[in-house]
């Protein structure tokens, strides 16, 4: 069969390559894809003319190409609407429907949802109005956070620590309209502490099945110091998610979101992604919902999972999640970010990337913002590759991931040196 997945980062690339390995599937094509797509194996194919924002040309391609079934890696498509698009069609496709992506790209649809049905988050208020956000600020007093209602591309989320730093938030959001309409609306909520990680299950309307754990690195500098970034590296598993943690994560948030959105006559379908926030005395919260797959932390998931994929993909389809239980490497897989020069902001393209290692047994080396132009691979955007290497603890994999980062070279480039230190830290 052939499978189409919609995207171009590190997320669908290392999604392809593990749909690829599948004997069931002839053909993997990404749109648009990256440098790695074409490079890969000859059951990946690159369309690098259709935008991930066209999703009509999307589905036409589907039709024509009789795409047995389509994954999509991003939240834009998701929040334009594409699964409504490609079931009206008769086209299979795993993502939620629109309705259903507010969850991610609506923060006030996030968090109203997560209050009428009781699934533990911030306190929070959502302002249109600059000066009833300001007078709530001087009343609730800093740390405090500022989230801008829509997608911003993961810049819309200021943790200001200083009643100044909030007060220019607001200002910058519904003032300014910096973000346009995704800011138009701000939600404000209490400032959480404690320990980060992704919790990321497949939901087919009703079954739910949990993918291994992982957590990410938002800072873009070691000590994670610096400005927040998409990630700049993954592992799985999580540590901090015992197996006591698991199972009230799923009790507390996921269950009653799959159920909520149920009851709310709006079933989920797709990759929901809860960023947690887990306190020292183990409470945990949610911090987001993602409708997708994380960026970075798709990349040692997949790079963990031993079952076929595919499989996977067509029980989520028949509504048969319950049925599946997945294999994991039972090593760690650790994921490093390289970005270009001057991320995250405005990246610099261009630059030739040379010396990524071949796969082996330990590391394998998913493209990112890479692009082949002249018969040379270069930079393209942010985040470039992601190095992911594969051990028995921790420690083993940060230092395989590493090694195999030693030979890649570009100008600019821009990686952390300590990606995994709270996993090194909780063993
Ligand atoms: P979000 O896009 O909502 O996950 O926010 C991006 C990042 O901001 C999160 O990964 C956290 O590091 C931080 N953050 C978001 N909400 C809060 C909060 N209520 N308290 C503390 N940090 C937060
Ligand atoms: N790595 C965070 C995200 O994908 O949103």
């Amino acid at each position: 069969m052939k499978i189409l997945v919609v995207g171009s980062g590190g997320r669908e690339h290392a999604l392809a390559w593990k749909i690829a390995q599948s004997p069931k599937v002839q053909m993997v094509y990404v749109a648009p894809g990256n440098g790695g797509t074409p490079v890969e194996t000859k059951h990946l194919h690159g369309i690098t003319n259709i935008p991930i924002s066209d999703i009509q040309e999307l589905a036409l391609f589907a039709e024509v190409e009789k795409i047995a079934y389509t994954v999509v890696g991003p939240e834009k498509p998701l929040s334009e609407g594409i699964v409504d698009l490609f079931r009206s069609k008769g086209l299979k496709i795993f993502g939620p429907s629109q309705k259903a992506a507010q969850l991610e790209s609506s923060k006030d649809f996030a968090k109203a949802f997560m209050k009428r049905h009781g699934i533990p988050t911030a306190d929070y208020e959502t302002f249109h109005d600059a000066s009833a956000a300001h007078a709530y600020i001087d009343r609730q007093g800093a740390p405090i956070v500022i989230k801008a209602d829509g997608l911003a591309a993961g810049k819309g989320v200021v943790v200001a620590m200083t009643l100044e730093e909030a007060h220019q938030a607001v200002d910058m959001m519904l003032s300014d309209n910096k973000f346009g309409t995704a800011g138009a609306r701000v939600v404000i909520e209490e400032f959480l502490t404690g320990e980060e990680a992704s919790f990321i299950v497949m939901v087919d309307g009703k079954n739910i099945l949990p993918l291994a754990t992982s957590q990410d690195h938002k800072r873009l500098l070691d000590h994670d110091q610096g400005p927040n970034t998409g990630g700049m590296g993954a592992y799985s598993p999580a540590p901090v998610v015992t197996p006591e943690l698991h199972a009230k994560v799923l009790r507390q948030i996921i269950k009653p979101t799959v159920l909520g959105m149920a009851k709310d006559g709006i079933p989920f379908t797709g990759f929901l992604y809860a960023g947690l926030m887990i306190s020292p005395n183990n409470d945990v919260k949610t911090l987001e919902f993602n409708c997708r797959m994380g960026d970075p932390e798709t990349q040692p998931i997949m790079a963990r999972l031993k079952s076929d994929f595919v499989d996977v993909l067509m029980h989520a389809d028949q509504q048969t999640l319950d049925q599946v239980d997945l294999d994991w490497d039972s090593r760690v897989a650790l994921g490093i970010v390289m970005a270009a020069y001057n991320y995250p902001d405005t990246p610099r393209l261009g630059d030739e990337i040379t010396g990524i290692p071949p796969q082996s047994e330990h590391h394998v080396v998913f493209h990112a913002a890479t692009v082949f132009k002249d018969g040379k691979l270069v930079t393209n955007g942010g985040r470039v590759l992601c190095v992911v290497g594969l051990d028995g603890n921790t420690k083993g994999a940060q230092t395989r991931a590493y090694e195999a980062l030693q030979s890649i070279k570009f100008d600019g480039a821009q990686y952390r040196s300590d990606i995994g230190h709270l996993a090194i830290k909780n063993k």
